[in-house]
């Protein structure tokens, strides 16, 4: 097994620096620079440019800490800067024209799409093998603070959250879901992408409340009411034990089934892995348990078949599976695709997590789980 040993960092100085004013704080920013500039040092041309991906730009903080390696290292850098939200295009277009021009100096390429367009740019048409990925997923702090967006719990709000906002015309929006599902999909969906264990509760009320006098539930506070209604005095905790409001879970399902995000994330690092050269890294940012698991799952090689998913979902995920797990014969092992590293900073473990320090600057990365594959 590939062992890495990453040095203990200073992320709390390092997130601040990477930080626009007023937005989102990339999480384990130091690691991520090491690992993706500081790494290739040894293997590169002296001189060579390095080219990367962001898959998710976001606010951008990631990229400008992998330039700032880069020029502390005065090493020419290419970021291939991607995300579906038209706001985060905007700001790597604005990041990219900020930048000197020069052949040695650094370049973001900004593209605005999903994972599963990443093959579609032309901009990536002919690229030569990348030297390193990164997916950094869920929501950016900008998109979570913006009530319109319909993500946040504690701002009313539209329920829409679709990731790209009405850029993404065809995709439906966690309204849609909420007022025209049945109620065993909607529990099955809140119990597969929320791991909410009163999933069918929950459902029932939410079906009541749509078919009421008050008809269809259209802002996230209305929905959120719903929930905590339905729930009653039962106290809810997160995982980590604080407490946490009723309709938390349903909104990361809601969130999860309209953005379609772990069939997005699949084809993502499937066509990650054919845009890396041999032996590079693709770094993955999780923050909760069902995407780590994916993750996890992907990197070392295992099958995806007994993921458990609502229907309506059911087929994509099949499309994923191997052609050979349709066999009643024991399948012939996986394709080796790729190395999942372990993390000699992490007594071995094969993630690594923020320390305290940044997680009292930003409480987002408590939950952080940073693993990385090697593409074989
Ligand atoms: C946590 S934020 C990234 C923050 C960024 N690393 C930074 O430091 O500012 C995640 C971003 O990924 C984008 N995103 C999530 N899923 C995506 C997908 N399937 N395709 C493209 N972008 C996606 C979101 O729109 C969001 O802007």
């Amino acid at each position: 097994p590939v062992s890495i040993r990453v040095l203990q960092f200073s992320s709390q100085a390092a997130a601040a620096a990477s930080a626009a004013p007023g937005s989102h704080s990339p999480v384990l920013a130091d690691a991520v620079a090491e690992l993706l500039v500081g790494a290739c040092q040894g293997t590169r041309r002296p001189g060579s440019r390095i080219l990367l991906l962001d898959a998710t730009f976001g606010a951008g903080g990631h990229t400008r800490r992998l330039l700032r390696a880069a020029s502390e290292a005065s090493t020419p850098i290419t970021v291939y800067a991607n995300d579906r939200d038209p706001a985060a295009y905007r700001l790597a277009g604005q990041l990219s024209e900020s930048l000197p021009p020069g052949s040695d100096s650094a370049t973001v390429v900004p593209l605005l799409g999903k994972f599963s367009q990443l093959a579609e740019h032309a901009e990536l048409t002919g690229v030569e093998g990348i030297d390193g990925a990164l997916f950094d997923l869920g929501l950016c702090s900008t998109q979570l603070d913006e009530a319109r967006r319909g993500f946040a719990l504690s701002a009313d709000g539209p329920l829409d959250m679709r990731m790209g906002g009405p850029a993404e015309a065809d995709s439906p929006t966690a309204a849609d879901l909420v007022n025209g599902l049945e109620a065993g999909d909607l529990a099955a969906l809140f119990r597969a992408y929320g791991e909410e264990p009163m999933a069918r509760r929950l459902a029932r009320a939410v079906v009541e409340r749509r078919s009421g006098p008050r008809g269809p539930l259209r802002t996230t506070k209305q929905l959120a009411d719903c929930l905590a209604d339905a729930v009653g005095s039962a106290r809810r905790k997160d995982s980590l034990g604080r407490s946490a409001h009723p309709a938390t879970r349903v909104f990361q399902a809601l969130r999860i089934a309209v953005n379609n995000e772990f069939i997005e994330l699949l084809s993502g690092l499937q066509l990650a892995r054919q845009l890396l050269k041999p032996g590079a890294p693709c770094l993955v940012l999780s923050f909760h348990s069902l995407e780590d698991r994916l993750v996890k799952r992907v990197f070392a090689n295992r099958s995806l078949d007994d993921l458990c998913c609502p229907a309506a979902w059911a087929d994509a995920f099949k499309r994923q599976r191997s052609p050979q797990s349709l066999h009643a014969e024991p399948p012939p092992p996986p394709p080796q695709l790729w190395q999942l590293v372990r993390f000699d900073s992490n007594r071995g473990e094969d993630y690594l997590m923020a320390g305290p320090a940044e997680v009292a600057e930003n409480p987002r990365a408590r939950s952080a789980r940073l693993r990385v594959g090697l593409k074989l």
